[in-house]
């Protein structure tokens, strides 16, 4: 028998992209072979993201794509997994016949044991309260030139799951259960292995890392044991040359942690603090827990301990009952803290939320309008930044040397397009750029050459 094709569609986040990873490297082991064409694919499964409407409406058209593609394809079979499939999995398996399996997100290690017992329309969601997060090294070959597998120098570790905050628009408790840390021994062994492969730079993830080992599943862990433990004690690998994380909720960001930033060298100058509102009364509604001026004084803190840190953030505009007084507020919160980047969205309503029954909503015009004005000024703000950057020389990581794109990434996550890299250098590297040019979302550089 020939080995079984799969091919995996990724949508949303880095959890998912993680997630994705593991399912691929369960189905290797499994004798199942990667492609990326859906042509060739026996198996295709959609990794899929419900955190705003328009990311669940995308899976539910491609599904609809996938309808046709059956029909020409009897014995394909189609997984939907992630986030969509937790929360609305009953509901795909009864209106899409032509879906084989359900995953949801914490079952996602069962992925081949579930392909194996296939009945007819199967689903995995259940959504346990005491769940742990299973220990899964990736088996990464090493690094090299002339080794045969793809280089792989940047990685995403995933430090705890779920999320206990239950902001009143987001779906994340819901789909992805009770926030769980995982024990510091696994997550050290992991990063371990990941730097013996030849990974220079690891992404720490988790919904809210601040919280970290305050919940579940760390009794193996030293007591009192905070993220900023964990950020130090995975500093010290040796080879590691690049530190980051994502993401963090601004009412549990510590003292401690910001002086990481001061006194962490591998840690990357760049935090993404997402605040959503700047108005209070927004704030309060959204069940954030801070208030736009506590937001602030974080701001000032970690900028004392790290003056040049680039800061982005998340923001949602028209929640239910955002005045135009209160997206003022948003607006002048963006002035004062000048933000390098920032994710912006429009509200909408997620199943299961407490926004969703929210009284006034916020037409779509008016959304569309807020999120526009939004948008265009943090361009300007951005472009500011960016325009810094030129005539001076950052260190930069290589990601890609390769005759047609030949791209860097600074510390502060921003690419640097090259028109000539020396060819002795190779993915994971780090070189110094003098940066010449600056564009909207990246840089353009070349190679600074000491001179004697
Ligand atoms: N509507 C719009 N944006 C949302 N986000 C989360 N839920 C919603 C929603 N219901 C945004 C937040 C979050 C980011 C990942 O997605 O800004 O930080
Ligand atoms: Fe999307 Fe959030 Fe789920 Fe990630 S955790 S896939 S962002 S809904």
């Amino acid at each position: 028998m020939t080995n079984k094709a799969f091919l995996i569609k990724t949508f949303g986040c880095q959890m998912n992209d993680r997630d994705s990873e593991i399912m691929a490297q369960l189905l290797g082991e499994a004798g199942y072979i990667e492609t990326s064409e859906m042509e060739q694919a026996d198996l295709i499964i959609l990794n899929t993201c419900s955190i705003r409407a328009k990311a669940e409406q995308k899976v539910m058209s491609l599904l609809g794509v996938l309808r046709k593609h059956k029909k020409r394809k009897p014995h394909l079979k189609i997984c939907v997994a992630g986030c969509v499939a937790q929360q609305e999995g009953q509901e795909i398996i009864r209106r899409m016949n032509h879906v084989d399996l359900v995953i949801g997100t914490q079952s996602i290690y069962q992925i081949v044991d579930l392909l194996d017992n296939l009945n007819d329309h199967s689903v995995a969601t259940g959504l346990e309260d005491d769940y742990i997060i299973p220990s899964f090294i990736p088996n990464l070959k090493p690094k090299g030139k002339n080794s045969d597998s793809p280089e792989v120098f940047r990685k995403f570790l995933t430090i705890m799951q779920g999320c206990n905050n239950y902001c009143s628009y987001c779906v994340v408790p819901y789909t992805r259960g009770r926030e769980i840390s995982r024990t510091v021994n696994d997550i050290i062994e992991e990063a371990h292995a990941l730097v013996d492969a030849g990974v220079q730079e690891i992404t720490l993830l988790g919904q809210n890392v601040n919280s970290y080992g305050q919940t579940n599943a760390v009794t193996e862990s030293p007591q009192n044991y905070t993220f900023a433990d964990l950020l130090r004690e995975v500093a010290q690998i040796d080879g590691l040359k690049r530190l980051r994380f994502t993401t963090s909720n601004p009412k549990d960001l510590s003292d401690d942690l910001m002086s990481c930033f001061a006194e962490i060298d591998i840690l990357c100058k760049q935090f993404h603090l997402p605040v959503q509102s700047g108005s209070n009364n927004v704030l309060s509604a959204m069940h954030r827990k801070y208030t736009r001026e506590l937001y602030l004084e974080k701001v000032a803190a970690l900028r004392k301990y790290c003056p040049e840190i680039a800061l982005t953030t998340d923001v949602i505009v028209g929640f239910p009952g955002e005045t135009d007084e209160d997206f003022e507020q948003t607006m002048s919160l963006l002035e004062e803290v000048q933000y390098h980047g920032s994710y912006s969205f429009k509200y909408s309503d997620r199943p299961g939320t407490r926004s969703q029954h929210f009284e006034n909503k916020v037409a779509e015009e008016v959304k569309a309008k807020r999120l526009a004005r939004f948008q265009s000024r943090q361009d300007e703000i951005t472009m500011l930044h960016n325009r810094n950057y030129v005539g001076n020389v950052y260190p930069v990581m290589i990601e890609r040397n390769e005759a047609e794109k030949m791209v860097a990434r600074t510390a502060s996550n921003l690419l640097v397009h090259f028109s000539d890299l020396s060819s002795c250098n190779v993915a994971g590297d780090i070189v110094p750029a003098l940066i010449t040019h600056a564009g909207q979302h990246s840089l353009q550089g070349e190679l600074h050459q000491k001179k004697d």
